[in-house]
């Protein structure tokens, strides 16, 4: 299939494990573009590859060269340095024909433990990593309306995602996977958030999405579901009870859901891991 080039996408952070699957989603439909951090002979080969070091270089020149209609933003690194090269995209996006997709996260949320969170809740967090999700949220929704999206995700498995990697890790070293009983939250996949991203652009959508599974999970339940799937030894729990009540770290969609058949639930997730797992013991 030959690219749209409708679209310019750049997407920062396209090494790593979003970042990655959005690029293999996108590439064939779109002329895209990405950045990695650590030195890889593959990226640097790869034309459409950038290193970006978000502490030391200047997103300006990566927007100059590839003058992006559209920016996803999937970055880890530094936060002060990333609410700077943020507010660089912000300009650019002013100033040009483009819009700004943000990864954001259920933990704007965190400090409001006794629901799930819709859209359009206050955001309210006590973590330092919810504190800066929010700053650049609440700067990018600052832009003209029709030039940002933010998605808030919750915790995503997938197959090659670093959360069952550590999982697996665990089960190898027959080291304790710490539970949390008292957690409440949605997940989702890299598998399924890649499809919701790439209808939010085909369709041309602005705004706040929740991609979270439409059910909730009790983290302990769910964490130990998946590691049956992983193993059938016996492995070591370690549960953590951070507070003497449930608590509420989940992202459902109210004024913005998408269509049913980019909705989720964790039954699914989990069918998705076994499918994988019987493919590749
Ligand atoms: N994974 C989740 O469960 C989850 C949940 C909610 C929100 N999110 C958000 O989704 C986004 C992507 O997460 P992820 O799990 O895909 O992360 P990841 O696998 O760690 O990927 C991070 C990306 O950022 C790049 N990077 C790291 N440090 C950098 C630096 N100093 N300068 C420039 N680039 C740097 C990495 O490059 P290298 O590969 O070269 O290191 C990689 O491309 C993040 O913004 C995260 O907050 C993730």
């Amino acid at each position: 299939m030959t690219p749209d080039h409708k679209h310019r996408i750049l997407i920062l952070g396209a090494s790593g494990f979003i970042g990655n699957a959005l690029y293999k989603e996108l590439c064939s439909y779109f002329s895209t573009f990405g950045t990695y951090h650590v030195t890889n002979p593959a990226f640097e080969l790869n034309k459409h590859f950038f290193q970006y070091r978000v502490e030391e270089d200047d997103i300006f020149e990566i927007l100059e060269a590839v003058k992006p209609s559209i920016i996803i933003s999937c970055l880890r690194g530094d936060f002060h340095a990333q609410v700077i090269a943020h507010r660089h995209m912000a300009e650019y996006v002013v100033a040009h024909d483009c819009k700004i997709l943000f990864l954001s996260s259920a933990n704007v949320f965190d400090a409001y433990s006794k629901f799930p969170s819709y859209e359009d809740d206050k955001t309210l967090s006590g973590s330092i990593y919810g504190h800066f999700k929010i700053k650049i949220e609440n700067m990018l929704m600052r832009l003209p309306k029709k030039k940002v999206v933010i998605v808030r995700l919750p915790m995503i498995f997938g197959t090659q995602s670093p959360r069952v990697k550590v999982l697996k890790q665990h089960i190898a070293d027959k080291t304790a996977i710490e539970v949390f009983p008292n957690l409440i939250m949605n997940v989702t996949t890299d598998f399924k958030l890649t499809q919701q991203i790439h209808y939010i652009i085909n369709r041309n959508k602005h705004g706040i999405f929740h991609l979270g599974s439409s059910d909730l999970v009790h983290h302990d339940d769910f964490i130990m579901e998946m590691v049956t799937l992983i193993t059938s030894e016996n492995v070591h729990f370690k549960q953590v009870y951070t507070t003497n009540e449930d608590r509420y770290l989940a992202v459902i969609p109210k004024l913005n859901p998408l269509p049913k058949h980019l909705q989720i639930c964790s039954t699914e997730l989990l069918e998705e891991l076994n499918n994988y797992m019987n493919y590749n013991p």
